[in-house]
């Protein structure tokens, strides 16, 4: 071959490889997670409305590519579904469950029951009283059926009643108990199955390592399946920091709940890496602290060694969940980026957190990488 030939061919295959270098984006590189973890667990993250509705359209390429299973992360609360007695939203719910079909994605509902984001209207009168209990209960039938009714066959799970069992295993004393009392919760999960007889039903809380909580969540499961109310799985939020929940705490916990026959899901999962500000942690929504620049450290970056000690709890609850992955079916993180989590805004606004998987550019943190490798050993 002559010279001339020679270096034709080498700038011909430069350029090849300098286009397909260029036409292939990093996301597409990765493996996904939900590839990785394909017959452990389903892989999910909870979308919020800017995804739903496609505006968010690095969050969207994150979820497609990653995650088989989602969650909407407010639109099918109750505040939002039925704002007014009687007035129902469902635009945004339907694009979110329009998405997960599109996508052949599993979906969740999320919530029907919580005391949380729930309209004023649902607990009072006229006068701004509390409506009797016959009332209440009506009202509570009228949207689960309503709601769980419209998706019939169309989603895969619902989160029926959502945070109603304390640190210490009592009720909560919401609006829901206070006027209709512990049956509350057997009746959501019986209007649920009327309108939807194969969906899944599940009972959804935080803090769900805790001995306490535990106890009271397992006893209140038993007496369901006493009357033989239809409940399939549990869901463990699972909003944790450095250095908490206590990891064998929460495997007694998956083990507890599964021992009762159920399905058990990771449902919220994040990691924040700001201090709490109280020593009581919790996730109960309502929480508000003023915002104070101390709490908020890490506003140039995350240091290096608070980065890995991060990924090391990552790391080490997804050993916990592959070690367990006969009893879970679901993990699902509250969330894309950490740009959009909802942990930057609570329990105090106006944070820069770190929670998420992907960061504030919409890139896969290293942790991605050694979640999937840890998956693809198993
Ligand atoms: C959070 C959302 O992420 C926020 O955007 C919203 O402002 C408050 O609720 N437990 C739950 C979730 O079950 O619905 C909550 O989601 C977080 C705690």
């Amino acid at each position: 071959m002559k010279k001339g030939n020679n270096k034709t061919v080498w700038t011909f295959l430069f350029i090849c490889v300098v286009m397909l270098a260029g036409c292939s984006t990093p996301e597409k590189e990765t493996v996904a997670l939900k590839d990785a973890y394909q017959g452990k667990f389903l892989m999910g993250a909870a979308l919020n409305v800017d995804q739903i509705e496609g505006r968010d359209r690095a969050g969207v390429e994150i979820v497609k590519h990653h995650f088989n299973s989602i969650t909407a992360e407010n639109c099918m609360k109750s505040m939002y579904l039925q704002p007014k007695e009687g007035e129902f939203f469902f635009e945004e719910a339907d694009r979110f469950v329009e998405f997960g079909e599109a996508n052949g994605m599993h979906m969740v509902g999320h919530t029907l029951i919580w005391h949380s984001q729930a309209p004023d209207w649902f607990f009072t009168d006229e006068e701004g009283n509390d409506v009797s209990r016959d009332v209440l209960i009506e009202r509570m039938r009228n949207h689960i059926t309503t709601v769980v009714g419209r998706y019939k066959g169309r989603i895969h799970g619902w989160d029926v009643v959502n945070e109603a069992i304390l640190e210490d295993g009592t009720y909560r004393n919401s609006k829901f108990y206070s006027i209709i009392g512990e049956e509350y919760i057997p009746l959501a999960f019986e209007f649920a199955h009327e309108a939807d007889p194969d969906t899944e039903l599940y009972y959804n809380d935080y803090g769900m390592g805790l001995e306490g909580r535990r106890n009271g969540v397992v006893s209140m499961v038993k007496s369901l399946q006493e009357k033989n109310i239809p409940i399939h799985g549990i869901g463990m939020q699972g909003h944790m920091g450095l250095g908490y929940p206590d990891i064998n705490e929460y495997e007694k916990s998956i083990q507890a709940y599964s021992e009762l026959g159920l399905t058990v899901m990771i449902t919220e999962m994040d990691i924040i890496v700001l201090p709490f500000p109280s020593s009581d942690v919790t996730a109960e929504v309502s929480l508000s602290y003023e915002y104070q620049q101390e709490m908020n450290p890490y506003t140039d970056g995350l240091p290096e060694p608070v980065a890995t000690v991060w990924e090391e709890q990552y790391v080490d609850f997804f050993k916990l969940f592959l070690k367990h992955h006969d009893k879970i079916s679901r993990v699902t993180l509250w969330g894309v980026s950490d740009a959009t989590s909802w942990r930057n805004d609570w329990p105090m606004q106006g944070r820069m957190d770190y929670p998420l998987l992907f960061d504030r550019d919409y890139q896969p943190k290293p942790v991605v990488n050694e979640l999937i490798k840890l998956g693809k050993e198993q």
